[in-house]
Formats: C-alpha cells, structure tokens, sequence
C-alpha cells in the first residue's frame, strides 16, 4: 500500500481542466464548444468518461490524450462533432481500459492504419456519419487491430460495400444508409460462417437483379440480418421499393435471366438462319428462275394472245352484227 503511494506517479494538478465540467462522482469530464480547440492536457486520473463536443479538433495526434506519459484508466471517450479530419498513428495510446469509441460525426478523411493501436478491449465503436469517401479503403486496415470489438456502427458513411469480415469478435455491425447496392456471394460465404454477427443494412439501394441470389437466400435463411424486412430495391424500376424479402426466387434467378437472353440470341440465328439459307436458294436457282420469269411471261404473252384473238374473234361478228 505504502509502496503503491509512493511509486505511483505524483500529480500536480486534480483540478478539471479549464472550459470543461468535472463531476467526480460518476467520473464523468465533460467539455463542450471552448475557446481551444486542443484536447485538454489535464485530464484527472479519476476520469472514466471523457465527452468533447464540437471542439474543432481537425487531427487526432499520436498519444492524444496521454497524460504527460501516464495511462489513464478511462473506459468511455465520446469525440463526436469535433470536424476531426485526420487520425494519426497512435493517437490513442494509453487508453488500455477504454471499452467504448465514439468517434461519430467528424469528417475522417485519414485514417491510419495504427490510428487504434493500444485499444486492446475496445468493444464498441462509433464511426457513423463520419468517414468521407478518401478513408473508407483506410478503414479496413485500421480495424484490423481491433480484436475485441463487439460492436461496429457505420451508419450513413456512402460506404458501397461491407469494408472487412475478418473480425471474428463482431456481434453487430451497423451499416444503415449506405450506398450498398449489392453483396456478393464471397461475403454471403462468410456471413454465414460468422455465426453470431447482426448486420443492419436497412436504408441501401440495392440492386435487385440475379447477383443478388446468395444474398437473397441468406437474407431468407438465416437470422442474422435483423432489420431484413425493411431492405428494399431501389433498382431496377420496376422493382423500387419491393422489400428484397418480398422478390420471387425467379428474379434472382440467373439460370432463368441468362436462359432468357441465351434464347433470344438463339432465336435470332436461326432468323438469321432462314435468311441466310432463303437468299442461297435464291441464288443457286438463279437460271432456273429466270427460267420460270420467262415461262410466267411466256404464259402470260400466250394468254394475251389467246385472249387478243378471242376478243378479235369475237369482236367481228360483233360489229357485223351492230352493223347489221
Ligand atoms: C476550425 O479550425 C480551423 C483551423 O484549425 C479553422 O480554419 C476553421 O474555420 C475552424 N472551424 C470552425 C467551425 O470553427
Ligand atoms: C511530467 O511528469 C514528470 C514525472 O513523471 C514530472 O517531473 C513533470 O513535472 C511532469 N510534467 C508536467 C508538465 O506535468
Ligand atoms: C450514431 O452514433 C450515435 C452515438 O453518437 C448513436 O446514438 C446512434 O444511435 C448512432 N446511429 C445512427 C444510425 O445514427
Ligand atoms: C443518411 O445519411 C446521410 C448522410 O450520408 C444523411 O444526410 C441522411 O440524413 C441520412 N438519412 C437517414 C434517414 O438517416
Ligand atoms: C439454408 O441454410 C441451411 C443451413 O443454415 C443450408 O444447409 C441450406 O443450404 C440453406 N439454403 C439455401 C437455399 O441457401
């Protein structure tokens, strides 16, 4: 006991940091809009909730929230609304105990792929509304450190497919309002071999054509999609709007679209075909039917002249008899 007072490292200063509210019951440090748009040096030992809120911080640096070296044995730190831009590498050392990460509601443009080195029992983490286009293929690299996590949001990021799978700890994974259109069957194979992840994927405009077949069945099969009901298409036209539950096994079917289009293409050869062999015939009895013209002619010349004679013939008398 004695040992512990007198090696643990002296603090100068307990007091809550300036701009920021300390209530030392619940553990809780609070600091919302300052002046400053540093992350505050002195955060007390005791904290283990630590909420910043639109405090400007465009970069995260390495050993952001170290206390002059020390580990602080903070469980909970909530950084939504910052306009954080940038995540360096190992920004978050020294938070070995920190359980929860909400990082929501920043603009990520960067992130490294150490950015959450340390968090070794980071459960949950927050990323929704906050990555932009040039850091979601950064995205994956940066969670492949995180082993323990449980819970993943990443709701409303334009995402366009599911950024990683391998993490095996994951029970939930959010990715609500994304740009998600289609998810193939290589992520369908692993979906069903992670047993005990929830994948929310409601509000994506899926594309209800025939690659979406494993998922269809997966969606239909397993229970691993709790919001499945409320996952509609959004294409093609005529299908916008139809719960992707809802589709008959035959508009996913690719058997059935490519045995349509294989049908119609055989269809038009043998068209082709008939005019081919039409336009042959044509030309190989060229002599025989200028033959047949001329006979038709010839025919018809001798009709006229029967005819001509008949009506000459008859024409005769005819006038004989008016003349009479
Ligand atoms: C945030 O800080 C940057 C400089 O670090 C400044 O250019 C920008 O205007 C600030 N934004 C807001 C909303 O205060
Ligand atoms: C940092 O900690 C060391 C001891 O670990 C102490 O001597 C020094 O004064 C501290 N610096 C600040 C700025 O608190
Ligand atoms: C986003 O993150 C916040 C935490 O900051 C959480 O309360 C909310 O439920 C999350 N999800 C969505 C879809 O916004
Ligand atoms: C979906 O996300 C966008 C940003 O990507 C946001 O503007 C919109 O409000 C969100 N919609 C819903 C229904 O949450
Ligand atoms: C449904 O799931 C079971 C096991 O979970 C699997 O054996 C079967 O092949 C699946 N059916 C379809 C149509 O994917």
């Amino acid at each position: 006991m004695l040992a512990c007072l007198l090696f643990s490292p002296v603090r100068t200063d307990d007091a809550c940091p300036s701009s920021c509210i300390c209530a030392r019951d619940s553990g809780t440090v609070t600091c919302l809009d300052g002046e400053d748009t540093e992350i505050p040096g002195n955060i007390p030992e005791w904290t283990s909730t630590l909420i910043l809120k639109e405090k400007n911080i465009s970069t995260l640096q390495r050993g952001a929230f170290m206390n002059n070296g020390t580990e602080l044995e903070m469980t909970v730190l909530s950084l939504s609304y910052n306009g954080i831009k940038a995540i360096e590498p190992y920004a978050f050392l020294g938070l070995p105990r920190l359980h929860m990460l909400d990082l929501s509601h920043n603009q990520l443009e960067s992130i490294s792929a150490r950015a959450f080195h340390g968090l070794l029992e980071l459960r949950s983490l927050y990323l929704n509304h906050s990555i932009l286009p040039p850091a979601t293929e950064q995205l994956s690299h940066a969670l492949s450190t995180l082993r323990n996590l449980h819970r993943l949001e990443l709701a409303g990021n334009m995402l366009k497919a599911i950024p990683l799978l391998d993490m095996y700890n994951l029970h939930a994974l959010v990715l609500i309002n994304n740009s998600i259109e289609s998810i193939g069957g290589g992520d369908v194979t692993i979906l069903y071999q992670q047993r005990r992840i929830r994948i929310y994927l409601s509000l994506n405009p899926f594309r209800c054509n025939c690659e979406l077949e494993a998922f269809y069945y997966w969606l239909k099969n397993s229970s691993q999609c709790p919001d499945a009901g409320r996952l509609l298409c959004s294409e093609p036209e005529a299908k916008r709007g139809v719960p992707v539950e809802k589709l008959r096994e035959e508009d996913v079917d690719c058997m059935n679209e490519n045995l349509e289009a294989v049908s119609y293409v055989f269809l038009g050869i043998v068209l082709a075909l008939i005019g081919v062999v039409f336009l042959m015939v044509l030309y190989l009895n060229r002599r025989g039917i200028k033959r047949w013209l001329n006979n038709i002619r010839e025919a018809c010349r001798d009709q006229m002249e029967v005819y001509h004679y008949r009506y000459e013939q008859d024409s005769d008398p005819r006038l004989a008899n008016v003349a009479v």
